[in-house]
């Protein structure tokens, strides 16, 4: 199994470096890609010191599959091209997750859609991620109506720039190169990504998209609000459910505690609820303060948190790699 790792320096990608060492996915080469000024920088593997290479002597490499994590000018270009040589191609960024041919998937939800044949696989925004986590259950067995979401972004979602732009400031050093339009540290810039005609963010849409491909539905009304804050560990959602079929309060607090990839921690009396500081480097997606909205027929409050460089990311593209050589798809091609 030859692996190449692009955008191998990023938070996304070291994260990646890290979660592929503590599985035992096969790699009998690695490849390690950055951009031009990294080229020839070293990155550690399984007690290895790997090269960076150009992302044109990757592809010569000819690899088994590629994990790519440099943005999505690199993957628009390159994908298909890593692809035309049959390279699986399993993309990080947004250029291609709402192409209706690309499989977009978080495995523990509708894995079913890589079988469809295609070499590159969306792996969804890091929000979306732990949203669909949470809400696949319930929205099997109780049809969701309508989600209205609010969002508390950790400073890791913008990258390193995100997370120096915290530090700096924190120490207050004047910021080179920063994240955000606005300081960070000690503040919330409710603004993710670009403005549209409507006065939304690129990624409050990314979540109404994206969650009705995944869950195979146009149907779902979704509102969101995105918001960045100055935490490090991971991010946190308030998302507030309506769904069409009535339901038992404890009937959803024993489907979330039964469905995988769910870890519920829900017990006010003893202050127990999820928090992005203990969700870091976690893989679960953390969900509690779960409760009845009575202001509604079928309505839900609940709390979700996951560590986004971990399931929103790095854990979900490497999960949907081990799904395809354990259900013989990589096999299938590397014969
Ligand atoms: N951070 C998250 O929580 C998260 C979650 C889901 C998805 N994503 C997506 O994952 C991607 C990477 O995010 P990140 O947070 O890891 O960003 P990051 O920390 O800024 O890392 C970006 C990576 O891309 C590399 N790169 C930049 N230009 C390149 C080029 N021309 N050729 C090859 N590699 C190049 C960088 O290499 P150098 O070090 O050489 O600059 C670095 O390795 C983005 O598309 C992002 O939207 C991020």
């Amino acid at each position: 199994m030859k692996l190449t790792i692009v955008g191998a320096t990023g938070m996304v990608g070291q994260t990646m470096l890290e979660v592929l060492e503590q599985t035992s996915f096969p790699c009998t080469s690695l490849f390690a890609v950055a951009s031009p000024s990294s080229v020839g920088k070293e990155v550690r593997f399984r007690g290895k010191a790997i090269k960076i290479i150009d992302i044109e002597d990757a592809i010569n490499k000819k690899p088994d599959l590629a994990l790519f994590s440099a943005g999505s000018d690199i993957s628009k270009h390159w994908a298909p091209l890593f692809a035309a040589q049959n390279t699986y191609v399993i993309d990080n960024s947004s250029a291609w997750r709402s192409q209706p041919d690309i499989p977009l998937v978080v495995p523990e939800v509708n894995p079913e859609a890589l079988h469809k044949g295609s070499l590159i696989i969306a792996n969804p925004n890091c929000s979306t991620i732990q949203l669909v986590v949470a809400l696949a259950p319930i929205h099997k067995q109780f049809k969701i109506k309508r989600l209205v979401i609010s969002t508390y972004q950790s400073v890791t979602g913008s990258g390193y720039k995100g997370i120096n732009q915290l530090l700096q400031e924190q120490q207050n050093k004047s910021v080179e190169k920063p994240a955000y339009p606005h300081p960070i540290h000690l503040n919330l810039i409710p603004h993710g990504g670009a403005f549209d005609e409507g006065f939304y963010t690129t990624e409050e849409r990314k979540l109404e998209v994206e969650t009705r491909k995944i869950l195979s539905t146009a149907e779902i009304a979704i509102t969101a609000t995105v918001v960045r804050v100055p935490v490090i560990g991971g991010h946190s959602m308030a998302v507030n459910i309506e769904t069409e079929k009535p339901f038992e309060l404890e009937a959803i607090r024993q489907l979330m505690a039964s469905s995988p990839g769910i870890k519920m921690e829900d017990d006010p009396a003893a202050n127990i609820y999820p928090m992005p500081l203990y969700a870091q480097g976690k893989d679960e997606v953390f969900v509690g303060r779960v409760r009845r909205d009575s202001t509604i027929a079928n309505g839900l409050n609940m709390w979700i948190v996951a560590d986004n460089l971990r399931k929103g990311a790095a854990t979900n593209a490497v999960q949907i790699a081990s799904y395809l050589l354990k259900n013989n798809l990589l096999a299938q091609k590397l014969t």
